[in-house]
């Protein structure tokens, strides 16, 4: 504990209005999360600014409020606003029968199947983009800042898959800090006393808009591309899956998103799609990078299926290769925790009982690091997610949420890291600068190293990446 912070009884007493504690969540937190679970156990239960909040530590209480009791919660209509004034109305920012169709009409398009189709576009993205950014002649080596590394080439991969489109090193960088920014400000005004209206200035604004602008730009350039140009052709990308989708419900009559559905969506997909993969990518980096005998192992994976000639789709799903990213995932969870939920009614979870319109929490973090679920929690250790290890126990696992809002882009992101992590574990070894460690986590929206993390690449001798 550093001076400046009061200790966890102080704090906890300053209730009602609970100031100090929502500045503690506000600025950090994975410590106040920590803090809570050792000052309450499994449950805390906290008042912040008159209002009841429960924050649930427990995997069998995490599955209760996504999963069994899933239709006496929502998500936070407030939360749900502050992502609406930049991303319109999508899949995440609509509730009720809204979402509902839109989950229904978009979920084909991500399903195993269909993301096996989008395997050639990142492929193409990977390989370009680890060309421009990382040594070419065998032996060489450079000394790479990884999130720009993986922000780059998610970016590339998320622009290709969704509109075929190649980005340059700048313009994904740019586009990059437009959706950091954007998000960076949302979190910003989950804390405010209130969502305020488009009209009113207020701080931030002005780069808001201007980053809105830029992402509606580049959306907009590349639907009109497409929609006023039937002569393109079908591109297999994700942009012509939203174009083609249609709502198989019996009432539904087949309809499909509208326009404005669609650039809603866009705005989102790719708001969505590259940070939190980015953040898993920069964490597995850097455990290859510190734990060079599991990278060997997965190198000898890799070979193997080459030497045999397995395709691309055989080789994203190598047990061994999944089981490091898995692992990575559990230990730096990408989404720390998940969008709170508000009590539609009385409710009870485990034996606390949770009156309607309470505020409810569920921390990834905590779960993923619980000794009761796993053994040496802080240890990295890919062997628990292999298909012979035993089972992980319910809920204690979720990076990509549980229950009707778990992520639509899991297969999709499971599909573009294995593929991204194989592509460098065949061709690069990874190695920390002489005398330095991971840097600390850091919550960042998605989970980022606290300080810059730097690994040396150096292309080994004989490759073939994938
Ligand atoms: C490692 C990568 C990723 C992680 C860890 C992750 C994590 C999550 C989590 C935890 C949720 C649930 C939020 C909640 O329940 O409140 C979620 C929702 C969502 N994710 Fe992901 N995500 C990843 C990649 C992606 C990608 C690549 C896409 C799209 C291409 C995507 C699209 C979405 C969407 C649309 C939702 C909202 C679903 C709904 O509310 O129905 N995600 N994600």
């Amino acid at each position: 504990m550093t001076a400046h912070q009061p200790n966890d009884a102080a704090l906890l007493k300053t209730f009602p209005l609970g100031l100090p504690l929502l500045d503690m969540i506000q600025r950090d937190p994975l410590g106040a999360a920590n803090r809570l679970q050792r000052h309450f156990g499994d449950v805390a239960r906290l008042d912040i600014l008159f209002r009841r909040v429960y924050y649930f530590f427990a995997p069998e209480a995490a599955r209760q409020i996504l999963v069994d009791h899933q239709s006496d919660f929502t998500r936070e209509a407030r939360l749900l606003r502050i992502f609406e004034s930049f991303q319109g109305k999508n899949v995440l920012t609509t509730e009720g029968a809204d979402w509902e169709r839109q989950r229904r009409i978009l979920t084909p398009g991500f399903s195993p199947k269909r993301v096996s189709g989008y395997i050639e576009l990142m492929r193409a993205a990977i390989a370009d983009s680890v060309r421009e950014e990382l040594p070419v002649e065998a032996g060489h080596s450079a000394l790479i800042d990884v999130d720009f590394l993986t922000t780059r080439i998610t970016m590339d991969v998320i622009l290709r898959t969704l509109f075929s489109y190649a980005t340059t090193s700048v313009e994904a960088s740019d586009i990059s800090i437009a959706i950091r920014a954007l998000t960076r400000q949302s979190m910003r005004e989950v804390f405010w006393a209130f969502v305020p209206p488009k009209w009113l200035p207020y701080p931030g604004r002005a780069d808001k808009l201007a980053h809105i602008q830029t992402l509606n730009t580049l959306v907009t350039t590349q639907i009109r591309a497409r929609t006023s140009n039937p002569g393109i052709g079908t591109q297999n990308d994700v942009l012509d899956m939203l174009l083609a989708a249609r709502d198989d419900a019996p009432t539904a009559g087949n309809s499909s998103l509208t326009s404005q559905e669609i650039h809603d969506n866009c705005m989102l997909l790719f708001s969505a799609g590259f940070d939190t993969s980015s953040s898993a990518l920069t964490w597995w980096i850097g455990l290859m990078a510190t734990h060079p005998e599991i990278a060997g192992r997965l190198r000898d994976e890799i070979d193997s299926a080459m030497a045999e000639g397995s395709p691309l789709e055989h080789i994203a799903r190598l047990p061994y290769l999944n089981a490091t990213i898995k692992e990575a995932m559990r230990l730096y969870s990408p989404s720390t925790a998940l969008f709170t939920r508000v009590a539609l009614r009385d409710v009870v979870i485990g034996d606390t009982p949770v009156s309607k319109g309470t505020l409810v929490a569920i921390r990834i973090w905590s779960l993923h690091h619980d000794e009761r679920s796993f053994a040496e929690p802080d240890r990295y250790r890919p062997e628990r997610f292999l298909p012979d290890a035993p089972a992980i126990p319910r809920s204690a696992y979720m990076p990509f949420g549980a229950g009707p809002h778990f992520c639509l882009g899991q297969h999709f992101a499971t599909m573009e890291m294995a593929l991204i992590a194989a592509h460098l574990a065949m061709d690069f070894e990874f190695s920390l600068a002489e005398g330095t460690t991971l840097p600390e986590p850091f919550v960042d929206v998605a989970l980022k190293p606290k300080t810059t993390l730097k690994v040396q690449f150096t292309r080994r001798q004989k490759t073939r990446s994938p």
